[in-house]
């Protein structure tokens, strides 16, 4: 399959610290990817050097086929990679849909999939703006639609931020943030969602919403670089897995693989 991110031998480290010793990993489009790993394996860190917020040593991040090792995170997350940070970073003195709103910062005229576009939005544009890649159809629409569309797109897969659109998201539970911040991120049309333990402290219920939420996107065409704890759940919906041990691949293999793999849901899960 065609590679969408592809990481290669990177080095990151927090002066004395090496956090990251020669990381290479491979998102291919469309895919589900999970890395797991214990308390300081280095996972935050990875998703933070390749979406630009904190440098690297040495190695390279290609995504689409460009360079992006040394772009700033304003123009990775321009170019459609959006970080769900752990803790959220959520605006609290903010309502919920002014936080949305911020997550649009970037977002321009598009051509999206039709099944990636909400259908209110299919309905008004109608067929006349369908135009052909290859085998793919794809639907051209304005920034005004593509706000309208995303915004849609959140309200369908998390009611409950419809519901409390005008509440300042101080107020919200821990599971309804995790969805705002989910909802932010949705907002700039990523090409790839970067999500760093999305059920963190989070009840059974709403963790199985969540991953859910995460499968559902990725039927839209996201493709998704997962960052969980929750091992034997992310290993359920992720195509593929890295298991990362002190800043070191030590284990990758098909998802359905690795979650039968006792020894190591044993020893590198504690589970
Ligand atoms: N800003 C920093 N300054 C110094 N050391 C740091 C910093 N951030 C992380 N580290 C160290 O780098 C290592 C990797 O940290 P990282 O946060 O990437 O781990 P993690 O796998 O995300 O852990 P967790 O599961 O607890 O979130 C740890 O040893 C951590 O203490
Ligand atoms: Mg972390």
């Amino acid at each position: 399959m065609e590679s969408l991110l592809k990481v290669n031998d990177l080095y990151v480290s927090y002066g004395p610290i090496k956090a990251l010793r020669g990381i290479s990993i491979e998102v291919p489009k469309g895919s589900i990817i999970a890395i797991l790993g214990s308390n300081g394996a280095g996972k935050s860190t990875l998703l933070k050097s390749l979406t630009g917020l904190i440098p690297s040593e040495s190695g390279t991040v290609h995504y689409q086929g460009r360079d992006i090792t040394k772009s700033s995170v304003e123009r990775i997350t321009a170019d459609g990679i959006s970080h769900v940070p752990e803790g959220r970073e959520i605006f609290n003195d903010l309502t919920v849909y002014e936080n949305l709103k911020i997550g649009a910062f970037t977002i321009k005229a598009t051509s999206l999939p039709p099944e990636a576009v909400h259908a209110s939005i299919r309905k008004r544009v109608g067929s006349s703006r369908i135009t052909k890649h290859g085998d793919d159809e794809q639907l051209r629409l304005n920034k005004h639609e593509v706000y309208e569309n995303n915004l849609a797109r959140v309200y369908e897969l998390f009611p409950v931020l419809k519901e409390r659109t005008n509440q300042l998201a101080s107020t919200l539970s821990g599971g309804e943030m995790q969805m705002l911040a989910i909802g932010r991120a949705l907002m700039g049309t990523p090409t790839l969602l970067v999500l760093d333990e999305p059920s963190l402290g989070l009840a059974p219920l709403i963790v199985k919403r969540i991953f859910e939420v995460i499968k559902q996107l990725n039927g839209y065409g996201i493709s998704v670089l997962l960052v969980e704890q929750n091992a034997l759940q992310a290993l359920k919906i992720a195509d593929y897995a890295y298991v990362l041990q002190v800043g070191e691949i030590v284990k990758k293999g098909v998802a359905k693989v690795l979650a039968n793999d006792r020894e190591l849901i044993e020893a590198y899960l504690g589970k």
